[in-house]
């Protein structure tokens, strides 16, 4: 149980972990904290927060647990917001999509990384944003990885886990590199391969018939081009080395893929396509395969 929880942004993700709690009765009490005062009204009409606050100072006071739900690009500056005013044992924690850059800037607040500051990923997303698309199902059955390091608070680690599970979520954890290379390979390329088929079709004189005539694969390929750009903006310059990693070696494949094409490798081709397929069929069986 959490007697006081602040969320500093309440849009999809900071909004649905508060409905969440909610539902569960997890927490006595949930304030919000958001750039965006109008955004912080409607989050009290629609009762995904108790109350809400513009000051930080105001919003974290008291507070055993304060989570940063607000844009990869934000994140330290609300950490400067706060740093000076976090009770004595509060639990901090994120839900930022990439871990390395979030934890480098908590050592730059902090001077060194706070032990009970718990980073975190809610792997669960939908392509709309702000707290009108908060679902309280949201993180049910998906996964939330925790990127903790050898100098992490054990009962920090344990409030999180807790308040996650109370979701309906399924923690576990990972190194911070590990995350940002996993996530780079099955979040972030496909997302900025989506917005690139897209902005490329886009640049084509028959847009409208693409869309008018759409098969079932283009539009599950496109769909998460409709994701919002501010987010996908700052990841891509947020976790730059372990994406441009993933995209090199995707752009070496595609080459070949080219090649093949272009001389008519029908050997080539199958044995691509036969790879990826059998890894895919194999793995989606055994592996819910997670959105954000
Ligand atoms: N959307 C997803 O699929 C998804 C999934 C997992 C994690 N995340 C992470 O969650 C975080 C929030 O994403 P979201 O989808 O909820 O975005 P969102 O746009 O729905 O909500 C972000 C909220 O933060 C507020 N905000 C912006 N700058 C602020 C600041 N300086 N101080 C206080 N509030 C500020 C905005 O007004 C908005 O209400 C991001 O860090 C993102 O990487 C998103």
């Amino acid at each position: 149980m959490i007697n006081k929880l602040a969320i500093f942004g309440v849009g999809l993700i900071g909004g649905s972990l508060a409905l969440a709690l909610k539902r569960a009765g997890y927490c006595d009490l949930i304030v919000g904290c958001d750039a965006d005062v109008d955004r912080l009204c409607r989050a009290v009409e629609l009762n995904v927060i108790d109350q809400f606050s513009t000051s930080p100072e105001e919003a974290v006071a008291d507070a055993d647990v304060v989570v940063l739900a607000v844009p990869m690009l934000a994140m330290e500056s609300v950490l400067e917001s706060i740093s000076e005013h976090l009770a004595e044992g509060v639990v901090l924690t994120d839900v930022g999509s990439c871990k390395a850059s979030v934890v480098a800037a908590a050592k730059r607040v902090f001077d060194g990384m706070p032990p009970r500051f718990v980073p975190a990923h809610p792997i669960a997303g939908r392509e709309k944003s702000g707290v009108e698309a908060s679902l309280e199902d949201l993180f049910v059955a998906h996964k939330v990885i925790l990127t903790p390091d050898n100098g992490t608070d054990q009962a920090a680690i344990a409030t999180v886990t807790r308040m996650w599970e109370a979701t309906g979520a399924q923690v576990k954890t990972l190194g911070i590199e590990q995350h940002d290379l996993v996530l780079a390979a099955t979040s972030h390329l496909p997302h900025v391969l989506a917005y690139s088929l897209v902005d490329t079709i886009a640049e084509t004189d028959y847009v409208e018939q693409i869309f008018q005539f759409a098969a079932g694969g283009f539009r599950d390929f496109s769909r998460i081009a409709s994701s919002d750009p501010v987010m996908w903006r700052d990841i891509c310059l947020e976790n730059k080395d372990a994406i441009l990693d993933v995209l090199h070696k995707f752009q070496s494949n595609l080459k070949e893929l080219e090649s093949a094409i272009m001389q008519g490798d029908a050997g080539d081709l199958m044995e691509t396509f036969v790879n990826a397929k059998t890894i895919r069929d194999a793995n989606v069986m055994k592996h819910r395969v997670e959105t954000e």
